[in-house]
């Protein structure tokens, strides 16, 4: 059985890409799919390296049964696009930085994340500097973007 690797990636690796990492698990859990993926996230930053997800999305994910407390914030490196299938931008900042980082043929697939969710597409608002609801709108936008990429792989028509 091929074990897809995925890499949740934003700016600090302790809001929505750890968010992210937790739900895609969850999802694919549920599904009965978990042993079939290998889930990972990073910041395109180097500010939280060690740190753990902020307490805003610690809660928020617990809220939802998700467990993102003993995930730890790592800087995304050039090993990434070799190590993984799916590298999982959260907004285009994050995409253009990591189009730098794997420099001209990465072998990594390199998407927005919420370009998978059903009638969605574009950016994952950074959650930082707002007030709890922005947490809430990432998990339901991390949760669709889950579901629909879940179900393009094990279709095989991921891209
Ligand atoms: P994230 O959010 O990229 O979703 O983890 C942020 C976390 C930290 C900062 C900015 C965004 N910061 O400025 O430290």
């Amino acid at each position: 059985m091929d074990r897809h690797s995925l890499l949740f990636v934003c700016l600090g690796n302790i809001c929505r890409s750890p968010l992210a990492e937790g739900m895609f698990a969850h999802v694919v859990a549920e599904a009965g799919h978990g042993a079939r993926f290998h889930v990972d996230s990073a910041g395109t930053s180097d500010w939280h390296i060690g740190g753990p997800p902020d307490g805003r999305a610690i809660h928020a994910a617990a809220a939802r049964g998700i467990d993102i407390s003993g995930q730890r914030a790592r800087q995304v490196a050039a090993s990434d696009f070799s190590r993984f299938d799916y590298v999982l931008a959260m907004d285009e900042s994050n995409l253009a930085r990591l189009q730098a980082v794997a420099g001209p043929e990465p072998g990594a697939r390199l998407h927005l994340f919420l370009d998978f969710a059903d009638g969605l597409s574009g950016e994952i608002p950074d959650p930082y500097y707002g007030g709890a609801e922005g947490f809430e709108q990432v998990l339901d936008m991390v949760e669709a973007a889950s579901r629909g990429l879940m179900q393009r792989i094990l279709a095989g028509s991921a891209g």
